[in-house]
C-alpha cells in the first residue's frame, strides 16, 4: 500500500489544480445571466416544433425529408400544411430548406448560426437586432411552433398536432428574446 501514496498525493494534486483551473464551485446562488443566449433561448429553440423543419434536409439527425416526407417537393407542402392548418396568412410560408439552426448544435453554434443565417457579418449591429426581433415575434413558422402563440400553433395535416412546442406562453418568449437582444445578442 505504501508505494501507492506517492501516487495517491500526486493524483489528487492534479484533481485539486483542475479544480482551481476551472474556477472552483460555481455560486448556485449567483443569478443566471438573462443576456446569454444558453440561459433561456438555447432550450426553447431545441423545441420540436422548431426542430422539424430546421433539421427537415439533415439525413443524419432523421430529418422528414428522409423519413416521412420523400418526395415532397416545395409546392406540395401547403397541399396538406393548408392555410387552415397552418393559419398562416401566406400558406407558401410554411417551407423548410437546408442551412439553418440545427438539433446537432450547442447553444453557441446555435446563436452563431442564426446570426450567420441572418447575415450577421454585413450588417450594423442595430439593423441585426431589428432582424432578429421582427423574425422572432413576426414570423408565421416561429408564432406557429410557440404555444398559444396563435390558434393553429401546433397543428399539422389529418387532423394531428405537435406536442413539442416552445412552452412558457408568447409574452415570456417576447421577455427573453428582448433581453438576450438589447444585451448585444451575446452568445457565449
Ligand atoms: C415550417 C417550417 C419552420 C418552422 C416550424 C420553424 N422554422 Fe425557423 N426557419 C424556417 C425557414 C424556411 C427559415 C429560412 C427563412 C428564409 O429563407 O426566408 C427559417 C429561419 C429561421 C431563423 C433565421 C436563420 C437561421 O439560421 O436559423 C431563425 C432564428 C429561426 N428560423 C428560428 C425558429 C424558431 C425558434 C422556431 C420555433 C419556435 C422556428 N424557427 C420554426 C423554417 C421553419
Ligand atoms: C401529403 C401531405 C403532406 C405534404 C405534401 C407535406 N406534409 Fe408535412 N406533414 C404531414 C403530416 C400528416 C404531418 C404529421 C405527421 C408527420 O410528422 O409525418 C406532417 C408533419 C410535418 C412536420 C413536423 C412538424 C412537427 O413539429 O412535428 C414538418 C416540419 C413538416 N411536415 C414540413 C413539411 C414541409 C416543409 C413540406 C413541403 C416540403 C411538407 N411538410 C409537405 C403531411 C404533409
Amino acid at each position: 500500500m505504501k508505494k501507492y501514496y506517492g501516487f495517491i498525493l500526486l493524483a489528487a494534486l492534479v484533481m485539486i489544480l483542475v479544480f482551481v483551473y476551472n474556477g472552483g464551485f460555481s455560486n448556485p446562488f449567483a443569478p443566471k445571466d438573462d443576456t446569454q443566449f444558453s440561459t433561456h433561448l438555447y432550450a426553447k429553440f431545441q423545441a420540436k416544433s422548431c426542430l422539424g423543419c430546421h433539421d427537415y434536409f439533415e439525413k443524419k439527425l432523421g430529418g422528414l425529408s428522409f423519413t416521412t416526407h420523400v418526395e415532397h417537393t416545395a409546392e406540395k407542402c401547403v397541399e396538406c400544411h393548408k392555410q387552415e392548418v397552418t393559419g398562416f396568412l401566406i400558406p407558401e410560408d410554411w417551407f423548410a430548406r437546408p442551412g439553418l439552426y440545427t438539433s446537432a448544435m450547442d447553444a453557441k453554434e446555435t446563436c452563431e448560426a442564426i446570426k450567420v443565417g441572418l447575415h450577421a457579418q454585413f450588417k450594423h449591429k442595430n439593423r441585426l437586432a431589428k432582424d432578429l426581433a421582427q423574425h422572432l415575434f413576426e414570423s408565421p413558422r416561429v408564432l406557429w411552433g410557440i404555444a398559444g402563440a396563435t390558434p393553429n400553433s401546433g397543428r399539422l395535416p389529418e387532423g394531428q398536432i405537435e406536442k413539442g412546442l416552445v412552452q412558457g406562453g408568447l409574452a415570456e418568449w417576447k421577455t427573453q428574446v428582448t433581453l438576450w437582444i438589447q444585451g448585444g445578442m451575446k452568445c457565449d
